[in-house]
């Protein structure tokens, strides 16, 4: 059996929302329980540090990205889950390979670009409110990866550029000081829907579109309500294809539910009638999960001590890799 090690970070700002359930978090939990992966998952807190200088909301997100992931049912047995922040190899790590990264590299990076894209767009200096957590953002994300030697990254397209620059970045460290690192690759899964916001744009946070994960039954419905359609009448026939309300029906509905579905839109549904449907519809598949959500959103220090535990699992593998690679650059004591 091969075994592959499928590695991946969750930022801590903000809330998850439906489209990361779907996009990201459902895929990943289904594939920790598959036996011949090994997975780890963890919390991308010096990464949220780049976006967000609101200790609070850092410190909060971070309760509730973890117990998202654990209401949802990952297996903390089987997959090793954990807080960037308790594995102190990271950032050290992370210097070894900041010295080993051309500055060149880094000048490519989009994330970095657009910024500077925008300030010049806005007649300003091209380093307005660039910091150089920004700047540095992928050698950090490399050493998240090259750390625990992950082979396959799940990641949304626009982290590619991220992935690719981790392979140069280890290619360039393993050249010089010998073979230390995997060389990872993206993983891309295009069978994953992309989910649509309340206005039929890509579900972000950055458009303001989002359905919040585990809002209360009410609000969810409330939420579901707003979605937008078109002015067609009941009894009309309506267009399943063009419709956000259908989108994100197929996303949680099996094959026969959908295609009854698109039925129902040919025979004219009224948009407030695929609207109940689909709240009751999500509200099935998310209402246990919600309450186990709620119940751990009272006991963090449960959640601590499973992240201890998955901190302490990972650094059997952080702690020799670090020794060998302070040996490798010449930290060494003097004897
Ligand atoms: N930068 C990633 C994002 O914003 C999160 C992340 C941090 C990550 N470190 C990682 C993803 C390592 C994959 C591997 O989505």
């Amino acid at each position: 059996m091969i075994l592959e090690r499928v590695l991946t970070g969750i930022t801590t700002t903000g809330v998850p929302h439906l489209g990361n359930y779907v996009g990201a978090i459902r895929p990943a939990i289904a594939a920790s329980k598959r036996t011949n992966v090994e997975s780890f998952y963890f919390l991308a807190d010096y990464h949220a540090l780049i976006k967000s200088h609101d200790p609070e909301l850092v410190h909060r997100s971070t309760l509730e990205i973890a117990a998202t992931w654990l209401a949802l049912g990952l297996d903390v047995e089987h997959a090793c889950f954990y807080r960037q922040s308790d594995i102190p190899e990271i950032p050290e790590l992370t210097w070894l390979l900041t010295c080993m990264t051309a500055k060149g590299l880094m000048n490519r990076a989009h994330a970095y670009k657009a910024v500077v894209h925008e300030n010049e767009q806005a007649g300003e200096d091209p380093d307005f409110g660039i910091n150089m957590g920004l700047f540095a953002y992928p050698i950090l994300m490399a050493a998240d990866i090259l750390m625990f030697n992950g082979h396959k990254i799940p990641v949304g397209r626009d982290q590619i550029q991220h992935i690719e620059m981790a392979r140069d970045i280890a290619q360039r460290f393993n050249h010089h000081y010998g073979d230390h690192f995997v060389l990872p690759e993206a993983l891309l899964d295009d069978n994953v829907a992309v989910l649509q916001g309340l206005d039929g744009r890509k579900m972000s946070k950055s458009y303001g579109n989002t359905i919040p994960l585990f809002l209360p039954e009410k609000k969810l419905k409330k939420s579901i309500n707003k979605i937008q359609t078109n002015l067609l009448e009941p009894g009309e026939p309506k267009d399943p294809d063009t419709s956000t309300v259908f989108q994100i029906w197929q996303a949680f509905a099996t094959p026969e539910q959908t295609a009854e579905m698109r039925e129902e839109y040919a025979n004219g549904i009224a948009w407030g009638e695929a609207k109940k449907r689909l709240f009751e519809l999500v509200n099935t598949e998310l209402a246990e999960a919600r309450e186990r959500y709620n119940t751990l959103l009272e006991t963090p220090g449960e959640i601590e001590t499973i992240l201890q535990a998955g901190a302490e699992k990972a650094r059997t593998i952080s702690r020799p890799l670090i020794t060998q690679l302070r040996e490798a650059v010449g930290i060494r004591p003097l004897k």
